[in-house]
Order: structure tokens, then C-alpha cells, then sequence
């Protein structure tokens, strides 16, 4: 394969390459009847397939699972219909008659994309969803320390059910129960194991999946190449997943939960300074996020930041305590603040529930409060000075509903170099920095949400790396740039491209050249095809 540079210049020689329009979009009645011809059994279309004026539970149904309110505004582009395949047959035939009938399509598991693009399609109209909500099985099988889990499954229920069969077992993924492993696990996944075991990818053994001819093909059928890109490239690009074969690994039967609240008249400055220092090189079994959201002080009518160390620990409180006395005695952490419970138990509590909180609450499919909400992320690789940290709390301040989190990087992610998988923010990430502008009045306060985390993201520009700054595909952001209607660019999907998978996207795009060269697989930030000649020396 070329150097970056030498494909940058080959390639601005083609920098448009269209897609196939969809001028004339043929009727609901038309793609039922391509569906039946090419699935091996029949769908009961009545409970499956909704048009806006043929079924009443159309709007439920694209409402269901929609995570960021945002797209879901009425001035939003909404599908011309939904179907909601019950067996692996009708996600291929989906895919068929889609091709067939030049149908733009949009595929949604868990519904939680940032940017809503599993359900809306701001660049090309018409177009339907595929929603894989009702593939949801998860097979666990303890001997071995797999399971197969299905695209529609959630975070939730897939550590639930591995509770369910083993105390010590689980896999490392992403915090929030009701996120789904479609989507997820396509672009990297992380949570509260990733300091000790990786990303949920990089426990991803074998995938199923539907391509752009229709045909399902395992990790063998596939081949590693693909196999690689569909492990963190980004969902919605190469093909549609249908399960992955997860990893388990161990966890002890009993774990320590805490939570520290320290506002900025409890020295909140220098502890977070100390802990950006001190998070990202502890011991691997502990994972101590921070949450910080503007409160009032205790001072009368006066405003304050407070930061919250959300923490579990895969062991017990005393050796917690212990580690915890000499690394980072500054936070004051004492015996009363911690408590030892079961690992799944831990698993609400890390995410947000109290510690009183049944796991039974991982399987209600839509626990996380909907809203309206704008997120930007960064990766920080050095320490932010205290000084700084006071300039960053002034512009915080100025949204009363906004929460920022660090998360801390270093231990297993830092021994896995950057291009074994797509996602590259390993060694040298301290922590990774996430800003959400939230509210609830829809359109109203929308503008005065969204300037104020762009503002906040341009204000870090300094303590972020550059050329690229890094992004997270998962908490994906539109600012960064998007593909025009009907066509894709590789130099204007660097933008994105390479902030979010640094000189993997390279690799990404002859990928994608080479199974999805007539680009089907599309959307607003998805990986280009080039014509495969671009990559030969
Ligand atoms: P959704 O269905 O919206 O799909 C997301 C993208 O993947 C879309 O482009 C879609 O087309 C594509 N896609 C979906 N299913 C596919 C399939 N079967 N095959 C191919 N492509 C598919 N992340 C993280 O790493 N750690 C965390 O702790 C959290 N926490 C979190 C909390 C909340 C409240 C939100 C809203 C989001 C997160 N995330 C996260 C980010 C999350 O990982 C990201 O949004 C995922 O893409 C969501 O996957 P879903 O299947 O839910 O989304």
C-alpha cells in the first residue's frame, strides 16, 4: 500500500466519485414484494414493515430506540418506511432489494448514534430503515468464554445474560445499558474494563455479517482484512453486522464501587490536576472516571463546579484503600465511601444508577433518559495545568445543564499499538474528554446548547494533540465534516477520517474499495471507495 501522502496526491486526481441516485423511489408494495421473493421464509409484514400513512405504530417504532432527541425534530427528514427483520434471511434481502431498487437505507441496532444517522439521512431523501431491534439472542456459552451475541442485543442485556450464567464473568464494553452492540461494537467500545482488558473490540473473535451482495459471511468468509475494518471503522460502512463471537474475561465475584464529590471550594482544582497525573498509571483493576457538572455552592446563590470520581475496583475495599493511600491520597477516598458488591450489581451503579439499584434494570431495553444533546470529544495526551484548569471552569459555567468526562486511558490500551484494530487513541492517551450540551425545550434553546459546547471544544484546542486532533467514531460529530448528497470525497472525508482513525483510515478506504466499490453501505461520515488502481505503487 502507498504512504498517506502518496494516496492523498493520487487520489486528488478523483475527487468526487458519485453514488447511484435515487430519483424515482419505488413504492412500499414494490420492496414487500422483492423482500418475499428473496427471503427463504415469509415475513409477517404486518408487524414488521411501517409506512407513515399504512400504520398507526410508525412513529412509536421510529421513535423506539431514537437516543438524541435533536433528530427527531419535526424539521428532521424521516424514512419513507422501517422493517424490522425477524432472521438473518430478510437482512439480506433487505440488502437486495435495496440494491435492486436503488433504495438509500439507513441500519439501526441500539438507535444511540450521536448524530442520529441509524434513523435519519440529512444527505440523501428518500430513504428507509433497517432496524435490527428484533435480533436480539445472545448465546453464552461459559466453557469456552464466548457468546454469540446479535446486532439488536444491548450493552445491558448482554451483561446481564453473562451474569446470568457465571458471577465472574463479563465483557469489557461501554457503560450505558441501553446502547447497542450493532452499532458499539463497530466502533470501538469502551467503559469501565478497558483500562485492565481492552476495548470491545479487541475482544471480538468472529462476526457475522451481511455485504454488499447480499451474502453472509463469518470472520473465515470474510477474510482478516475486512475483518480487521469492521473491528472500530465505524458502523454503516461496510456492511450490515448481524452478531459478533465476544470474549469473556474474569472478574473477581466481588468488587469495590465509590463516588467522591469534591466542588471547587473542596480543592477540585488540584485534585483533578493530580488525578490526570495519576488515573491513567494506577493499578489496571482501577477505573476512576470524572463527571463534572455546574451545582450550587454553598455558598448562597452562587454557582460551582462539582467533580465526581465514579470508581469501581475489581477487588476489595481494603486493597482499594491501600492503593489508594499512596497513589492518590488527595482525594481523601475513606473506608465509608466504599462499597463492596457483585460485579453485575456494579454495573448500573457505574453507569449512573444508585448502588441500590437491581440489575434487572439492564434488561429494560430504554432505561437512559432521552434528550436533546450535542457532545465533542477529545483525546488528551498531556496533563492540563491548574491554571488552565480555572480558565476551563469559567467557560463550563456558562451552561447550566452541561457535563463534561475524562476518562482515563493508559494500562492494556496503551500495550495495543495503533493499528492493530481501526481505533488508534492507545499509548501516550492520558485520558479522553468528552463535553455534552443537554436540554429539553427542543428547538428553543438549541442554538445558545450547541454554540456554547463548540465554543468550550475550541477553547481546548490547546491542550488537545494536533494534526489530528483525535476523535472518537462512536460519539460521532458532524462538525468535523460530512459527505455531500449523492456523492462521497476521500479528501473531504479526511477531515473526519483521519481524526477518528488517525492512518487507519488509509487502510479503511481500500478496504471499503474492495467490498463496498459502488458504495451501498453510505451515510454522512462513512468510509469512500476509491477505484482500487489508487493503491497500487
Ligand atoms: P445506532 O443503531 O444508532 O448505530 C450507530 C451507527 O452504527 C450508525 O451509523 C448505524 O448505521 C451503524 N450500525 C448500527 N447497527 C449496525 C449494524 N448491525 N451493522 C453495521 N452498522 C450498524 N460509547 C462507548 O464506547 N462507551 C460508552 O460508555 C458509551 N456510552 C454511551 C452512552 C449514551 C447515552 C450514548 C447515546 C452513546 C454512548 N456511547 C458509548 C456511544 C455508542 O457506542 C455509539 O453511539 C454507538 O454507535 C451506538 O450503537 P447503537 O447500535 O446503539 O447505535
Amino acid at each position: 500500500m502507498g504512504s498517506p501522502r502518496s494516496l492523498l496526491l493520487l487520489t486528488s486526481a478523483f475527487l468526487l466519485l458519485s453514488v447511484s441516485s435515487t430519483s424515482s423511489f419505488p413504492t412500499p408494495e414494490l420492496f414487500t414484494q422483492c423482500l418475499e421473493a428473496n427471503s427463504q421464509n415469509p415475513i409477517p409484514f404486518s408487524t414488521t414493515f411501517f409506512t407513515p400513512n399504512h400504520n398507526a405504530s410508525f412513529t412509536s417504532v421510529l421513535e423506539s430506540t431514537a437516543q438524541n432527541l435533536r433528530y427527531l425534530l419535526p424539521s428532521m427528514p424521516k424514512p419513507a418506511f422501517i422493517f424490522t427483520p425477524l432472521e438473518d434471511s430478510h437482512v439480506q434481502a433487505s440488502v437486495i432489494c435495496a440494491k435492486k431498487l436503488k433504495i438509500h437505507f439507513r441500519v439501526r441496532s441500539g438507535g444511540h448514534d450521536y448524530e442520529g444517522l441509524s434513523f435519519v439521512s440529512l444527505i440523501e431523501q428518500p430513504f428507509m430503515i433497517i432496524d435490527l431491534t428484533k435480533l436480539r439472542s445472545i448465546q453464552v456459552d461459559i466453557a469456552h468464554n464466548t457468546a454469540w451475541v446479535e446486532a439488536g442485543a444491548t450493552l445491558g442485556e448482554v451483561y446481564y445474560r453473562i451474569s446470568e450464567k457465571s458471577p465472574i464473568h463479563a465483557f469489557p464494553a461501554g457503560v450505558c445499558p441501553s446502547v447497542g452492540v450493532g452499532g458499539h461494537i463497530t466502533g470501538g467500545g469502551y467503559g469501565s474494563l478497558h483500562r485492565k482488558y481492552g476495548l470491545a473490540v479487541d475482544n471480538v473473535i468472529d462476526a457475522r455479517i451481511v455485504d454488499a451482495n447480499g451474502k453472509i459471511l463469518d470472520r473465515a468468509a470474510m477474510g482478516e482484512d475486512l475483518f480487521w475494518a469492521i473491528r472500530g471503522g465505524g458502523g454503516g460502512s461496510f456492511g450490515i453486522i448481524l452478531s459478533w463471537k465476544i470474549k469473556l474475561v474474569q472478574v473477581p465475584p466481588i468488587v469495590t464501587i465509590f463516588t467522591v464529590n469534591k466542588t471547587l471550594e473542596q480543592n477540585a482544582n488540584k485534585i483533578l490536576y493530580k488525578w490526570q497525573q495519576v488515573a491513567p498509571n494506577i493499578d489496571e483493576d482501577l477505573y476512576i472516571r470524572v463527571q463534572m457538572r455546574v451545582v450550587n455552592s454553598s455558598t448562597q446563590g452562587k454557582r460551582t463546579v462539582q467533580t465526581s470520581y465514579i470508581s469501581r475496583f475489581l477487588g476489595r475495599a481494603d486493597r482499594l484503600l491501600q492503593l489508594m493511600e499512596k497513589k492518590f491520597p488527595e482525594l481523601g477516598l475513606t473506608k465509608k465511601d466504599c462499597l463492596e458488591t457483585s460485579w453485575i450489581k456494579s454495573v448500573p451503579y457505574i453507569y449512573g444508577f444508585p448502588n441500590t439499584t437491581s440489575p434487572e434494570i439492564l434488561i429494560q431495553r430504554t432505561l437512559s433518559g432521552k434528550m436533546y444533546m450535542k457532545a465533542k470529544t477529545d483525546y488528551v495526551r498531556q496533563v492540563i495545568p491548574e491554571t488552565a484548569l480555572n480558565s476551563i471552569w469559567r467557560r463550563f459555567m456558562q451552561d447550566d445543564e452541561a457535563v463534561m468526562t475524562w476518562v482515563p486511558y493508559g494500562g492494556m490500551m496503551s500495550k495495543i499499538s495503533e493499528s492493530t484494530l481501526p481505533y488508534p487513541h492507545r499509548k501516550g492517551v492520558l485520558f479522553e474528554s468528552q463535553y455534552v450540551a443537554t436540554w429539553f425545550d427542543g428547538e428553543k434553546s438549541m442554538q445558545k446548547h450547541m454554540n456554547w459546547v463548540r465554543r468550550l471544544y475550541d477553547f481546548m484546542t490547546p491542550y488537545a494533540p494536533r494534526f489530528p486532533r483525535e476523535g472518537y467514531v462512536n460519539y460521532r460529530d458532524l462538525d468535523l465534516g460530512m459527505n455531500h448528497f449523492n456523492s462521497t470525497s476521500f479528501l473531504r472525508s479526511s477531515t473526519w477520517g483521519f481524526e477518528y482513525f488517525k492512518d487507519n483510515f488509509i487502510r479503511l478506504v481500500k478496504v471499503k474499495s474492495e467490498v463496498d466499490p459502488s458504495n451501498l453501505f453510505r451515510h454522512e461520515q462513512s468510509i469512500p471507495p476509491l477505484p482500487l488502481e489508487s493503491f497500487k505503487d
